[in-house]
């Protein structure tokens, strides 16, 4: 069965993009935050994203107002007891994550699939705080959601054929380009990605070159649209910091080790771009 109504959890950069992207797609959407401020903002950001797609040309001020009126805020899980799928984006901690899963497990029918927007843990652990291990999967979307293409889907040991093709069709109903991959910390991209961002930041540890010029050397010498450190602030050096510090604790592995910057950062609040501060300041429009 095509999934009709979609639960998001989470409201932050991920979420709200997810929940922005399905509803654009014509999905009913519940997204549930934790707070009211907290879903206040991440309404707002999808506000935002949207009224750029305008600007942008690519989606009419009647699309918007349709896909505005799709999506419901709540700050209550039982909310999306309906839902056909849940997808998950909360903070990367694998207690977090299965204490929610365990929640949604009793709240939701036993037929409703569950796709963790996780970037590095493991989805096997997650489905194990389920009795619904073979509906669960991985549907890691990347920022910004409403932009960027790809989604990895990943199979759990005990994902079954039947979701992964739920799944994958979700996904192309919201435009995306499905990449499928198994249970591996960090799947495609972040595998990659990861030990390249936490480089760029012992570069700079290291005096090897300022923050600029490094962004630069990047962004001209590869043709990146952005260089690392940028990229860090935009995706969060928080977020980044919690996937590198599940890498690390899977792989053991120096390469994933958080540098001490990136670790002072994250208790000074400078998370990027969502906090205005990070490698580099945005001030607040
Ligand atoms: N809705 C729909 N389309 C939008 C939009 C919106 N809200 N906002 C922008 N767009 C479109 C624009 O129309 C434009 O499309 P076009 O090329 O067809 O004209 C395109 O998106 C680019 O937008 P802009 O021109 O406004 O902005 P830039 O050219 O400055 O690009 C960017 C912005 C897309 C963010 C670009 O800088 C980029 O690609 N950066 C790298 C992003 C990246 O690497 N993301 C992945 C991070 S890793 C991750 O997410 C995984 C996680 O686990 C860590």
């Amino acid at each position: 069965m095509p999934f009709r109504k979609v639960g998001v959890v989470g409201c932050g950069l991920m979420g709200s993009g997810i929940a922005e992207t399905a509803a654009r797609s014509g999905f009913p959407v519940v997204v549930r935050e934790v707070s009211d401020a907290l879903l206040q903002r991440g309404l707002e950001w999808i506000e935002r994203s949207m009224a750029r797609g305008v600007e942008r040309g690519k989606l009419t001020a009647a699309d918007r107002d349709a896909a505005r009126g799709r999506i419901v805020g709540t700050v209550r899980l039982e909310d999306l007891g309906d839902s056909d799928v849940v997808c998950e984006a909360i903070i990367e901690n694998m207690a977090e994550k299965q204490r929610l899963y365990q929640a949604l497990d009793e709240i939701c029918r036993p037929d409703t699939v569950f796709a963790s927007n996780t970037s590095s843990l493991s989805i096997t652990a997650m489905a194990s705080a389920t009795r619904r291990p073979e509906r669960v999967l991985g549907l890691h979307f990347f920022n910004p959601v409403p932009v960027m293409k790809p989604v990895e889907m990943v199979r759990g040991l005990r994902t079954s054929d039947e979701t992964l093709a739920a799944g994958r069709a979700f996904a192309e109903r919201l435009g995306k380009t499905v990449v499928a991959c198994k249970d591996y910390p960090g799947f495609i991209v972040n595998l990659l990605l990861v030990p390249y961002l936490l480089d760029a930041i012992r570069a700079l540890e290291l005096g090897v070159a300022s923050k600029e010029d490094i962004d630069t050397a990047v962004t001209l010498g590869l043709n990146h649209p952005m260089g690392p450190l940028t990229l860090l602030d935009f995706i969060g050096i928080d977020t980044t910091y919690y996937i590198a510090e599940a890498m690390f604790e899977e792989f053991k592995d120096a390469r994933y080790a958080a540098p001490p910057l990136m670790r002072r950062m994250v208790l000074a609040g400078l998370h990027g771009r969502k906090t205005g501060h990070g490698f580099y300041d945005y001030p607040r429009s």
